[in-house]
């Protein structure tokens, strides 16, 4: 098979996960017989200073001829860069949401699970950490608080900013069904989240959660408040299978969910349209702090190339080759500094890749 990759490394860290995650898929290329074919395209920082925005026409055009594409991440130290001093919609992150918009991603599925062989780099208790976990984090990814209108205005000395959250029941059903799709396939229950006593929003979601579900007999499924769910992620994260979420709150619990793997620097995602093509890049940020440095881990980033030929290329096979890798190197000691613990060999970022590649 051909696939038509299109590459965005983006700033930070992104380059050295991306390069990691390229020489991943080479290795399956090779064993399986499939060309990878890559076009490195710009955003995010590295686009302001190239050609003066974080995303041009030609970046969504050529991303959009792609079959797929493979992320890194974007962005910059907030107080420090250079960057931060452009009006909002220049700065970096208004690129990863204009091509999110752009291409139509509305669903952002961010699956967490905790690999044996971290137990000892989850931060919970020792008993909840045995029981172990494994959700999908569906969150919804063009709509509400970072797509609604926005404004800051100063009328007689107040200043007065408003953020709008906004969601049709159309954004809303389509997101359910991608939930309930996915929960059919996995232990089949979902747990929608959202804010119900408080917001408007909320309470059409729940409407229209409570509707799609009506076609999914099969699928158990409850509605969670937004802070209890912060709560009981902590507390029982076991219980969940697919969360049901909206973009902010789906932001906010997917860090938190990911911290409880271990590490932000394991956890993958996909963002899908209602097409095969999808975005595909670790959920972690850029990590200035710690860029150029070979010290990231790019195991979310590789999970993600994972989901990618699971979902756009359908080679299940070469999807589980990956993960299965992945396990091996955890099994055998390996670990970048975010999920060292006692008796781990230490490993930069490009030895992870290499040893992953190697174990194809
Ligand atoms: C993420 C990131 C982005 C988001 C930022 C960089 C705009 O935090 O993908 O989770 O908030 O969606
Ligand atoms: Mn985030």
């Amino acid at each position: 098979m051909v696939c038509n990759i299109a590459v965005i490394k983006g700033d930070g860290i992104g380059p050295e996960v991306v390069t990691e995650a390229m020489k991943v898929l080479d290795a399956v290329g090779a064993k399986y017989g499939h060309t990878f074919n890559y076009e490195q395209l710009l955003m995010g920082g590295c686009s302001i200073d190239a050609c003066g925005e974080p995303l041009t026409d030609e970046t969504v055009a050529k991303a959009k001829a792609a079959d797929a594409v493979l992320m890194g991440s974007i962005g910059g130290n907030t107080s420090t860069s250079p960057w931060y001093k452009l009006p909002p919609e220049k700065r970096p992150e208004a690129g990863l949401l204009k091509i999110r918009k752009e291409l139509g991603l509305f669903a952002n599925l961010r699956p967490a699970l905790l690999y044996e062989q971290l137990y000892k780099a989850c931060p919970l208790k020792e008993e909840i950490a045995a029981r172990g976990f494994d959700m999908l984090i569906m969150r919804e990814l063009t709509g509400g608080l970072y797509f609604g209108k926005r404004s800051t205005t100063e009328v007689d000395g107040v200043t007065t900013a408003i953020d709008t959250l906004t969601y049709t029941d159309k954004e809303i059903r389509r997101i359910a069904i991608k939930a309930f799709d996915i929960a059919m396939k996995r232990r089949k229950k979902v747990t929608s989240v959202d804010k119900a006593n408080v917001l408007d929003s909320s309470r059409l979601w729940r409407k229209i959660v409570e509707e799609v579900a009506k076609d999914y007999p099969e699928v158990s499924y409850e509605h969670m408040l937004v802070d209890n769910c912060a709560m009981q992620l902590v507390k029982d994260p076991a219980q969940f299978d697919v969360v049901l979420t909206e973009n902010m709150f789906g932001d906010i619990l997917s860090d938190e969910a990911s911290m409880i793997t271990g590490s932000i620097g394991m956890l993958s995602s996909a963002s899908l349209n209602e097409t095969k093509f999808g975005l595909y890049e670790p959920s972690g940020g850029s990590a200035p702090d710690i860029a150029g440095q070979n010290k990231a881990n790019p195991i979310a980033t590789i999970l993600s190339a994972a989901m990618m030929l699971k979902f756009t290329f359908d080679l299940d096979a070469e999807g589980d080759a990956i993960e299965n890798a992945v396990k091996k190197v955890l099994e055998e000691g390996y670990r970048t500094g975010d999920i060292m613990s006692e008796g781990g060999k230490l490993v930069g970022t490009d030895e992870m890749g290499s040893l992953i590649a190697e174990r194809i």
